[in-house]
């Protein structure tokens, strides 16, 4: 129920913004929000995407995927993605708005050494 929603609110709200007529990122972006949410800010330990920086986004995304602990569910996420993907998914992430703007939006120095 609760992915049905989340991909509901994906398909609605992705017509805002300009990644919208990418029929491939909107549908990988819709798995993402079934763990990380669609605009809101998440109460639990899994990050919002929504308003991501992008140059933060695809930093993370290229260190899960150097990384060598092939159990970690976003280290499988970022494997199965390419470069052009993981750029293109990058930008509409960080032009998606939050639900919740008094969720804390990282920067690009917050992005540990992995
Ligand atoms: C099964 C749940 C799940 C799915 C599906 C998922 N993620 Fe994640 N993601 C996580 C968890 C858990 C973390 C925190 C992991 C960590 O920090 O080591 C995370 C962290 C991230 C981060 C780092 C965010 C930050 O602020 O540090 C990015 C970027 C990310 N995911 C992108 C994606 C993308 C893009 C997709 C879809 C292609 C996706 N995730 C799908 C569970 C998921």
């Amino acid at each position: 129920m609760r992915s049905l929603l989340a991909f509901i609110l994906v398909l609605f709200s992705a017509q805002a913004f300009s990644m919208e007529g990418n029929t491939h990122i909107r549908t990988l972006a819709s798995s993402c929000a079934i763990c990380h949410g669609q605009g809101a800010a998440q109460a639990g330990a899994i990050p919002s995407l929504a308003g991501l920086d992008s140059t933060f986004f695809i930093k993370k995304m290229n260190a899960f995927r150097s990384s060598a602990d092939e159990h970690a569910v976003m280290v499988q996420h970022a494997k199965g993605l390419t470069e052009d993907e993981i750029q293109q998914l990058a930008l509409y992430f960080s032009e998606q708005r939050r639900a919740c703007p008094v969720a804390k939006k990282p920067v690009f120095s917050d992005v540990g050494a992995h």
